[in-house]
């Protein structure tokens, strides 16, 4: 029997109008657009902003924009999964608010929260509902607000983050392309390095909590480098061995954009040429689970079927992975 595999029918992305500039950030905190940009590779990020606008605007104009694309009625979509650290509430899930606002109306919807690599980890689970043969029809969608929990304030985090995201439409393949292989790893010792203290149910939500500024991103910048530099180039290494790749049969690396030195140090690790590795940080910064999806549809024109691709994410958890896949068209 011939396998079915997951492939990636559609991209579509969207980032809110709003640009905040490192020159901007140079009113708001001691920073400079010289260290921001040799330091992380950062010159814009977009901010969503207005009265009650959470995440699932992002989700829903990504999707839209994909149904339309790839001419799917939202009656044919079966499951749709979020990732984000952003929720527009902790219930119901966002998948849940974007399905209702597109007109999805025969889907299960639920949220994934795995940081930084909550896009990754939800195309895989995603992906094997398709191979399975249980569903036709996946969105996978991976956006966050990123600028509702910074601390505008830090330095340290505040010119990191922006707002964005995109969605990818999942299908059965039984050509050869789709997703063919995924490792996924996670370490709970990163906890102490990068999280959002208050807002769950450690610590509900209080005046305590709120004057210490504890709804707020903290992150312990060097130990994450560190570790997302070793998880990175471990799994993209070991998903090629694995699968018998070199770089020559690799088209593209698509590396979560958290900071470009961290891309590039990976990039070298792995022996990529930076021609092949998709690098938009500089437009949009870190927009943690939006930014895989982001990659794919800045660079869709460029990607052909049957391109080998290798995405990896790196984020909070720890949590981290890389998955190899084809390009279906
Ligand atoms: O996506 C999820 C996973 N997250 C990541 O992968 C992020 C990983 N970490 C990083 O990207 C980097 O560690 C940062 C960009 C967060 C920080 O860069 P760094 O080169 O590791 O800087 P650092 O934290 O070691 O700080 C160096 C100096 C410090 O000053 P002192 O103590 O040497 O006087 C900081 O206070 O830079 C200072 N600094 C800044 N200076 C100007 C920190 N932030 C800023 C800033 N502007 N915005």
């Amino acid at each position: 029997m011939t396998k079915i595999r997951a492939a990636i029918t559609g991209v579509n992305a969207w980032v809110p109008e709003y640009v905040l500039t490192n020159k901007e950030l140079e009113t708001m905190v001691e920073t400079t657009d010289e260290w921001i940009t040799t330091r992380t590779g950062i010159k814009t990020r977009h901010i969503l902003k207005g009265e009650g606008q959470g995440v699932s605007v992002i989700g829903t104009k990504a999707v839209q924009g994909l149904l339309e694309k790839t001419n799917t009625d939202p009656s044919e979509i079966e499951l749709v999964i979020f990732a984000t650290v952003t929720p527009d509430m902790l219930f119901p899930d966002t998948a849940n608010l974007v399905a209702d606002a597109v007109g999805i109306k025969n889907a299960f919807c639920y949220d994934i929260s795995a940081a930084c690599s909550g896009f990754l980890y939800a195309l895989t689970t995603g992906a094997r509902f398709i191979e399975s043969g249980a569903h036709k029809k996946v969105l996978v969608i991976g956006a966050d607000k990123m600028s509702s929990i910074i601390d505008y304030t830090d330095r340290t985090t505040c010119v990191i983050f922006g707002d964005g995201g995109g969605a990818v439409l999942l299908e059965p393949s039984t050509d050869g392309d789709g997703i063919i292989d995924a490792i996924h790893r996670s370490d709970g010792v990163g906890a102490q390095y990068l999280y959002q203290k208050a807002g769950g149910s450690r610590y509900p939500a209080s005046h305590e909590t709120v004057d210490q500024r504890a709804h707020y991103v903290y992150q312990n910048g060097r130990p994450v480098f560190k570790a997302a530099v070793t998880g990175m180039s471990n799994v993209v290494t070991q998903v090629m061995e694995r699968n018998h790749l070199s770089i020559d049969d690799i088209s593209w690396l698509v590396p979560h954009q958290a900071n470009k030195r961290i891309i590039e140090t990976v990039a070298r690790q792995a022996d990529f040429p930076m021609e092949k590795v998709m690098v938009n940080i500089h437009k949009y910064g870190n927009t943690t689970a939006g930014t895989l999806p982001l990659c794919l549809h800045d660079w869709e024109s460029q990607l052909n079927k049957g391109d080998n691709i290798i995405l990896t994410a790196f984020g909070g958890g720890f949590t981290w992975g890389a998955i190899y896949l084809k390009w279906a068209y």
